[in-house]
């Protein structure tokens, strides 16, 4: 851990008492801990404008499982990108539907890519994708 520096930031009485609110909320042990959270968020997501920063990517899918075109399309898409797709996990939800997280990791703009292809197969119903940087801050 680099050493640790001491700032001062002066903010409106509102604007604190609202960020006092989300820190309550949150459970964060302290102001600080919640300002460094902030800051190492907005760093990332900074980052993730470089095509070539090192990311993960959490991928969401719900489908139906009836759908057996799209798990062949999903397997294969996975298989094709052999290096980026580090993990998945597949849960039923109910009779028809199933939740898979696909995880990539890689170059953010390269897993972007597969990551849309990913949820812009045909019969996915519902789809998020999360991505973050993972370089030290
Ligand atoms: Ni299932």
């Amino acid at each position: 851990m680099s050493q640790v520096e001491r700032i001062g930031v002066s903010l409106e009485k509102d604007l604190l008492a609202t960020f006092d609110g989300l820190i309550a909320r949150r459970g964060y042990p302290s102001r600080s801990e919640a300002i460094r959270d902030l800051i190492r968020q907005q760093i990332s997501e900074e980052r993730l404008s470089n095509p070539k920063a090192t990311a993960v990517a959490a991928v969401f899918l719900v489908y139906n499982h009836h759908a057996t075109k799209l798990m062949e399309e999903l397997a294969g898409l996975q298989h094709s990108h052999l290096l980026q797709t580090i993990s998945s996990m597949h849960i039923h939800l109910d009779e028809h539907d199933c939740l898979e997280v696909i995880v990539l990791r890689g170059p953010a703009g390269e897993i972007k890519k597969t990551a849309e292809n990913l949820i812009s197969l045909k019969g996915v119903k519902l789809s998020r994708i999360n991505l973050l940087t993972t370089e030290a801050t």
